[in-house]
């Protein structure tokens, strides 16, 4: 089989593994990676965030936001721009005030001050599908986060939350794939830069 093929075999059986969790099961994982998350050095240490909203059986992203802002951090959130088919960036101030959903019903920023610059963000929360544990990252299929880290600053972090279930053996990786740093779940934390911890 092909990598893309394999890609998009692998992204229907963890979603499907993914979506059978309960929400209340879903919903306590999420509470125990967000912990791990608060603790990282790499996160403690950042000014700028870039972080996502999650939609459907992803982890939770919610209380990780929420901690951003409540810290003093700057939270920036991604906006899909149709037109070059990219992320576009944003600060936002308020949970409650600053999101609409957007595509697929995912929460973006309404708008705002837009960060053109992605080497302002220290610290990078990276959704995705499945993950390795050398950081080998399994997206939805639309390379948006490739384009996106390709231009990561050598010393960010770019860092998955996961639930362990969506940690495999190996992840199909192609020309354009960008390893993320770290993968955390709630019963492994896998780095491949130990600054980052
Ligand atoms: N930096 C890039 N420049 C151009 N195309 C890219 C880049 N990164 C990824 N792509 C393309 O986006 C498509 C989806 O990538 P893929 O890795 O399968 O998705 P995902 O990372 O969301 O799982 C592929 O055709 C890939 O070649
Ligand atoms: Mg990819």
């Amino acid at each position: 089989m092909d990598p893309a093929s394999v890609k998009r075999e692998l992204r229907k059986s963890i979603i499907g593994k993914r979506d059978a969790l309960s929400v209340e099961f879903r919903a306590s994982l999420s509470s125990v990676i967000t912990g791990k998350m608060k603790g990282l050095d790499a996160y403690r240490r950042a000014e700028i965030v870039l972080a996502y909203m999650s939609f459907g059986s992803e982890f939770g992203t919610d209380e990780f936001a929420k901690d951003v802002l409540e810290n003093g951090k700057a939270l920036v959130l991604p906006k899909l721009n149709g037109e070059r088919s990219g992320l576009d960036l944003y600060l936002v101030t308020d949970l409650s005030d600053g999101l609409e959903a957007g595509a697929w019903g995912i929460r973006e920023p309404r708008g705002g001050a837009r960060i053109e610059d992605f080497s302002l963000i220290d610290f990078i929360l990276v959704p995705g599908v499945a993950f390795s544990r050398e950081g080998g990252r399994l997206g939805y299929g639309g390379g948006f986060y490739d384009r996106l880290l390709v231009n990561k600053r050598i010393d960010s972090a770019a860092v998955a939350a996961a639930y362990s279930l969506q940690v495999v053996e190996k992840v199909p990786i192609e020309e354009n794939d960008v390893f993320v740093d770290g993968v955390i779940t709630e019963s492994g934390e896998y780095f491949r830069n130990r600054e980052i911890q």
